[in-house]
């Protein structure tokens, strides 16, 4: 996908791209991974593992993000689902409030539903409010609970969760 007025392209994340993508998530966000988690990811999502790159700059990647397929209880209701689930998401500190992340987000989001999921659901901080609002306001996602002490440094997680029906952008 090419959006011509911000010019940001958003595709598929190469494998000799991921420590572009390392890099930025080590910049960004204090929940870092080895390279052999996002192998894994690469392997088996990777349609769901896309980056967003300028589009006068061919792999300058200014922002990625990354999906899982999960089983688990609806957040909606008891039945046991298929949950798209975000595992992380970032974009460069230079480049943000350009739609960035809003672009991964929509065209992750129609990969990841042809899993044939049922709800998209992640965790993120409570302090972490551009992210909160993009989910929240943005996407529609739902606060269905706190976790407590969910991160490492003790900081608690909402858990957000959005029923793939209600996914209404496309
Ligand atoms: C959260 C993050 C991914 C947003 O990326 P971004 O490319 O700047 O977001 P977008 O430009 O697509 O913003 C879309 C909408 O989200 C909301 N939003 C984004 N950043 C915001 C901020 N700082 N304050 C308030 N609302 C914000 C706004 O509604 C915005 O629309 P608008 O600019 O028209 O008002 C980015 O701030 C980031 O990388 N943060 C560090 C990593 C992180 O927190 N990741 C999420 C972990 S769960």
């Amino acid at each position: 996908m090419v959006d011509s007025k911000l010019n940001i392209i958003i595709r598929p994340c190469m494998y000799d791209e991921l420590q572009s993508v390392i890099s930025i998530n080590e910049s960004t966000l204090p929940e870092n991974y080895p390279i052999y988690f996002y192998e894994q990811i690469m392997e088996k999502y990777s349609d769901c593992f896309l980056v967003s790159e300028l589009k006068n700059s061919p792999k300058s990647i200014i922002g990625y993000v990354m999906w899982r397929v999960e089983r688990g209880i609806s957040s909606f209701g008891i039945q046991l689902i298929k949950k798209g689930h975000l595992v992380s998401l970032a974009v460069s500190e230079n480049y943000r409030r350009m739609g960035a992340a809003k672009k991964l987000i929509i065209e992750s989001m129609k990969k990841v539903s042809n899993y044939n999921i049922n709800e998209f659901v992640l965790e993120v901080r409570v302090s972490n409010i551009p992210a909160v609002k993009l989910y929240q306001n943005v996407f529609n996602f739902k606060k269905i609970r706190v976790i407590e002490k969910y991160y490492r440094d003790g900081e608690d997680a909402l858990y957000l969760a959005l029923k793939r029906e209600n996914m209404n952008f496309i």
